[in-house]
């Protein structure tokens, strides 16, 4: 009794959300969903990891991001607020339930790297890092950072981890942002973004949060050598 109405409810629920969108998202399965990623290996790669392709269109990284990030682009893609000729048909193929097995799929894939969180003070002499935390105020611009996390680790759902996404899907995002062809962000928060920055400030600050993860690495890696010497 108990069970038919949670099911009930359930039921429900499923009919709101489908009305109203992928705002309510359905469970996703992530075992459905590797069989699912079997037509997006081609290009997301086996380990969900993409590929930068500094001469064509990159793969962005799935691997790591969140379950409902992940579902809401491809949402977004379907329904056209987000339009890429590559990535379209695919997200076309796919029905809801696939929607949320995927994207649980590869939000479980080895995830994000893990970068400090600890706030640290940007130095001027290093223009995308200055661009990263504290942003151009000249041009009424604030911080990446604000948004998606100290090191562009993400917060939420809503604002995806940047640092480690390969630079040349990075650019192509802030670009298709300021030309209208990707218009899917919550009340046009990237759209104000992107059409202040100019072309070098993006080619800049798409290097920095690429390479970021590898660089504080490398910090990390020698600052502890120099304690180690001592
Ligand atoms: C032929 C290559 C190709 C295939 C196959 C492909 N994708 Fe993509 N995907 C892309 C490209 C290119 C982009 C970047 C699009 C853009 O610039 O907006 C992308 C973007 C995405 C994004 C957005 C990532 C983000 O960080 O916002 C998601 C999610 C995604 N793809 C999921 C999938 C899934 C799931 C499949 C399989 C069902 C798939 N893709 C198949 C090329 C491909
Ligand atoms: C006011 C908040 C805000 C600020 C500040 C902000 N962003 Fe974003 N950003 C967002 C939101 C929200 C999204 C997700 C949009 C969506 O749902 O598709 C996003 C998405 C992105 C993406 C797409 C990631 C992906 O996987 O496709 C990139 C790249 C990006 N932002 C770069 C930047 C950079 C670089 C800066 C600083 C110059 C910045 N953002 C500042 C809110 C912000």
């Amino acid at each position: 009794m108990t069970t038919m109405r949670i099911t009930g409810g359930l039921g429900l629920l499923v009919g709101i959300g489908l009305a109203a969108g992928p705002a309510l998202a359905l469970e996703g399965d992530p075992s459905r969903g590797e069989s699912v990623a079997g037509t997006c290996v081609a290009c997301h790669q086996a380990d969900g990891m993409g590929m930068n392709m500094p001469q064509g269109e990159s793969w962005p990284r799935l691997a790591g991001l969140p379950a409902d990030y992940i579902a809401k682009q491809l949402h977004d893609f379907q329904a056209g607020r987000r339009e890429n000729a590559t990535m379209m048909p695919f997200a076309k193929m796919l029905d809801d339930q696939q929607i949320a097995d995927v994207a649980a799929y590869y939000a479980g894939l080895a995830s994000w790297p893990e970068l400090p969180t600890a706030y640290s003070a940007a130095s001027p002499d290093q223009p995308g890092e200055w661009l990263a935390e504290r942003g151009d105020w000249d041009k009424t611009l604030p911080a990446c950072s604000q948004c998606h996390g100290p090191n562009g680790q993400g917060v939420g759902a809503d604002f995806p981890p940047i640092a480690g996404q390969h630079a040349g899907y990075l650019s192509a995002q802030l670009r298709a942002w300021r030309n209208g062809d990707r218009h899917n962000d919550p009340d046009g928060l990237m759209r104000g973004i992107a059409e202040r920055l100019d072309d070098d400030q993006i080619d800049l600050i798409a290097d920095y949060y690429a390479t970021l993860p590898e660089r504080l690495e490398a910090t990390s890696a020698s600052a502890a050598e120099e304690e180690g010497g001592q």
